[in-house]
């Protein structure tokens, strides 16, 4: 599937917002995507499937050497299609380009899909965050991946 990479804009955040509500249990409101857009040190992807079309984004915080991937996303019609590990890898691009060493990211212990996609981009598993989430309460595993 062809697909543009750009950052995220004001315009894209009511249909970010929309995915969002499809893909999680808490899902982030569409005041905590423009809040991010404006700080400094946060990457926001999207990756477009058809002009004007938003098949998934994500979000990265950047802190000196060290990048927290905060969310990654497809939109359900669009899952297991490649599209979550092209954005992944365009986002860890960009990483690198800000002179990122690691990437951390937590994620449910259930989500196999999501641990499937990081092991498979040499993301590591070291540590767990207990009661990390809600809706259902589950713990987080931690995952690392180094960039250098
Ligand atoms: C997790 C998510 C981003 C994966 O995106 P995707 O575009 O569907 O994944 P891809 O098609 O790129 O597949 C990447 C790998 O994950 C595997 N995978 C994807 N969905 C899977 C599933 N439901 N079950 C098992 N493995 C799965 C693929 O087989 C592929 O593995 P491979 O590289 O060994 O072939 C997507 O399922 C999603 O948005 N989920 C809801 C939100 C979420 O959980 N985000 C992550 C939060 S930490």
């Amino acid at each position: 599937m062809e697909l543009l990479f750009r950052p995220m804009a004001v315009a894209d955040i009511p249909e970010v917002a929309r995915i969002e509500v499809d893909t999680f249990s808490t899902p982030w409101r569409e005041t905590t995507f423009q809040s991010l857009l404006e700080r400094p040190g946060v990457e926001m992807w999207i990756a477009e499937h058809l002009p004007g079309i938003i098949a998934a984004y994500a979000v990265l915080w950047c802190i000196h050497d060290e990048g927290e991937l905060a969310n990654l996303s497809v939109r359900p019609a669009l899952q297991r299609r490649g599209i979550g590990a092209e954005l992944l890898d365009c986002v860890l691009g960009v990483a690198k380009e800000r002179g990122i060493k690691s990437v951390y990211l937590e994620v449910r212990t259930s989500n196999e899909a999501a641990q499937t996609l990081y092991t498979g981009r040499e993301f590591h598993k070291v540590g767990v965050r207990r009661g990390y989430y809600d809706h259902p309460k589950e713990d987080a595993w931690i995952f690392v991946k180094r960039l250098v």
